[in-house]
């Protein structure tokens, strides 16, 4: 199967791409290392080769996922130069607890740590995870052009920034990618800013958590369906509150997808690759059916009606519920 693609930088990139997070951090059925390079390989074969990760993706210690990325390449079937590969830095978790740091000195710690991982030379594109309030945006821009300088990546890319900052580091590197949360259920980067700068300056927009981590597929039915030790089990829009409510919405999205003739899935990515064409969305999924519905996300095609009404049904629903627990919230840079 070959997917269609878009651009970051000058590469063409294909679309969706993949989240890796949940094979090895934060949802219910994280670490099985067999069945998720089942999906890696098959994600490898059908043409899904825009892969993202970070080094803080274990729920075991930082370097999990990326570890499972190097088996992949190594005995896993998957070529490395094949792939687009995408990783990050800046939450840092370690015996002496948890931090966002941005210091030039920690960038190029970070890249050497993940590039080790990885058992890799060099990856496609470097995000910052997080800003690092306490640094200055020009200084971590300033290290990861060294790094790209130094041949250790090939793109520059900001994760969870406002656009003031994005417009600082825009001058002292071009940025390639913002990646960001954007989804039928998180449309904020509409409104921020964020999205008309990415515009304006030529950045594709990686869309992070496109299917609202999965409460937009239809397939979470209660909060009975979580762990207390799944991250969604305490973020807002999953609360006993805000639960049932945004279920509501999920079901508009279900009865569209329907008369659609696609799943509710495949509607949401649709969505998303329908708003801009400088955005792709990667889902993350750790199963063969999920890699392939979403793949099949790409043969829906909504009509300018369809878009509208859509948006019409977003407009008259309020999600309730922030998108992070309130710690989480606030280290975000707005
Ligand atoms: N930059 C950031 O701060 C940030 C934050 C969060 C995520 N991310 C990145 O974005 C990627 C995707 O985000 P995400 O994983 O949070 O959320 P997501 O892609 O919106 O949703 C993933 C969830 O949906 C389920 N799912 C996937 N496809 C499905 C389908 N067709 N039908 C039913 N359920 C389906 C998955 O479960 P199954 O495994 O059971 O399919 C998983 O629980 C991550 O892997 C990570 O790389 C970045």
């Amino acid at each position: 199967m070959s997917l269609p693609t878009r651009k970051i930088g000058k590469d063409d990139v294909p679309y969706p791409g993949l989240g890796t997070m949940g094979m090895s951090a934060f949802y219910d059925g994280a670490g099985k290392t067999e069945s998720n390079l089942a999906v890696l390989k098959a994600a490898y074969d059908t043409g899904c080769r825009f892969w993202d990760t970070a080094d803080i993706y274990g729920n075991n210690h930082m370097g999990e996922n990326e570890q499972l990325l190097a088996k992949a390449f190594k005995e896993g079937g998957v070529k490395r130069e094949d792939i687009f590969l995408a990783t990050k830095f800046g939450n840092y978790r370690g015996p002496d607890g948890f931090r966002i740091v941005g210091t030039p000195e920690y960038v190029a710690s970070a890249i050497d740590k993940s590039l080790a991982d990885l058992q890799l030379p060099f990856v496609d594109l470097y995000y910052q995870h997080r800003v690092d309030k306490n640094t200055p945006i020009e200084e971590t821009v300033g290290a990861m052009l060294k790094l790209k300088e130094a041949g250790k990546i090939r793109y520059i890319g900001l994760s969870e920034c406002s656009e003031a900052t994005l417009r600082r580091a825009s001058k002292v590197a071009k940025i390639d990618a913002v990646q960001i949360e954007y989804s039928l259920w998180e449309t904020s980067i509409e409104t921020n800013g964020i999205l008309d700068a990415c515009k304006e300056l030529g950045i594709t927009i990686v869309a992070y958590s496109p299917l609202g981590r999965g409460m937009l597929t239809g397939a979470i039915k209660s909060r009975a369906d979580l762990s207390p030790t799944d991250f969604r089990y305490h973020a807002p829009r999953f609360s006993e509150e805000n639960f049932p409510k945004n279920l509501e919405l999920v079901e508009k999205i279900k009865a569209f997808a329907a008369k659609k003739g696609c799943t509710a899935a495949q509607l949401a990515l649709a969505w998303v690759h329908a708003q801009w064409e400088g955005i792709i969305a990667i889902p993350g999924t750790t199963r063969l059916e999920g890699l392939k519905e979403n793949l099949g996300s790409v043969n829906v095609k909504l009509t300018a009606e369809e878009l509208k009404e859509i948006r019409a049904l977003l407009d008259s629903f309020v999600v309730g519920g922030e998108r992070y627990p309130a710690f989480a919230m606030a280290a975000l840079d707005t």
